[in-house]
């Protein structure tokens, strides 16, 4: 990854990242992340991983992130534990940055997917370990014809040659800077009404799995705290983001 000496100039006058390791290739930037951490937590906070591709990228539920040349993939290392709703902030922050940059129309899949037109762009990982939080982003800025057959239906792209990419990136970087700085004031609260105008799947029936219980119902949007309101019909129920073990939206629209 070759990030401009303005880039990373940008970069580094925020207050989130002080350090940035770019690769060409690696296994995951949540991994390197985590062993920096392990090793010395203090030294890794504010730390930026940054790689071209990646050989074993992962999502929530340990799902295989496809990882390919021209994609974006970071992770940025937080020096304090912050709650769940940050992956929600952070998702809010990357397609309010979308709808700004490429004027295209984008959705949230709860809590973490961004789509644009009904397939998945980007995904946002937030992980802890000792004393920090990792967050993790990707977006597939990659050729659209490098999606593989069986990820056509699902995932989409928005191709970017490098020096688009990174400017990209840097006002992402500046944009989590601000949100976080909200975030961590007042929660996640102040993004409610963006998330919610966003959120897709509004009036559909999913099923979530929290634990060793199952529920299916009608999604009626998140609340204050960034958890999923559902009704099953029964009652309304309020779902973190932190006890869901899987969930599938790929289901009936309710008449
Ligand atoms: C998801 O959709 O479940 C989250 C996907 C997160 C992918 C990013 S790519 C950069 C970072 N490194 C990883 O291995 N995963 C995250």
């Amino acid at each position: 990854m070759n990030l401009t000496k303005q880039v990373k100039e940008r970069i580094l006058a925020t207050k989130l990242v002080k350090q940035i390791f770019q690769y060409e290739k690696i296994d995951s930037t949540m991994r390197i992340a985590r062993r920096m951490v392990e090793d010395d937590s203090e030294m890794a906070s504010g730390t930026m991983i940054i790689t071209e591709s990646q050989e074993a990228g992962y999502g929530r539920f340990g799902r295989e992130w496809f990882s390919p040349d021209g994609g974006l993939y970071f992770t940025i290392i937080l020096g304090e534990i912050y709650k769940p709703s940050i992956n929600l902030v952070t998702g809010l922050s990357v397609a309010e940055l979308i709808e700004r940059r490429f004027r295209r129309q984008t959705k949230l899949s709860w809590p973490n997917d961004i789509l644009v037109e009904g397939k998945k762009i980007s995904g946002i990982l937030a992980e802890t370990t000792n004393d920090a939080t990792l967050i993790g982003i990707g977006f597939n800025s990659f050729i659209s014809n490098l999606i593989p057959d069986e990820l056509c239906n699902r995932a989409t792209s928005i191709p970017m040659d490098t020096s688009r990419k990174i400017v990209f990136l840097s006002d992402l970087i500046i944009e989590l800077e601000n949100n976080y700085s909200i975030f961590k004031k007042f929660e996640f609260e102040p993004f409610l009404p963006r998330f919610n105008k966003r959120m897709a799947y509004i009036g559909e029936e999913i099923q979530i799995i929290s634990g060793k219980k199952s529920f299916r119902g009608t999604v009626l949007g998140v609340d204050e705290q960034g958890a999923i309101i559902i009704d099953d019909g029964r009652e309304i129920r309020n779902l973190n983001s932190a006890e869901i073990s899987a969930h599938d939206f790929k289901t009936q629209k309710n008449s």
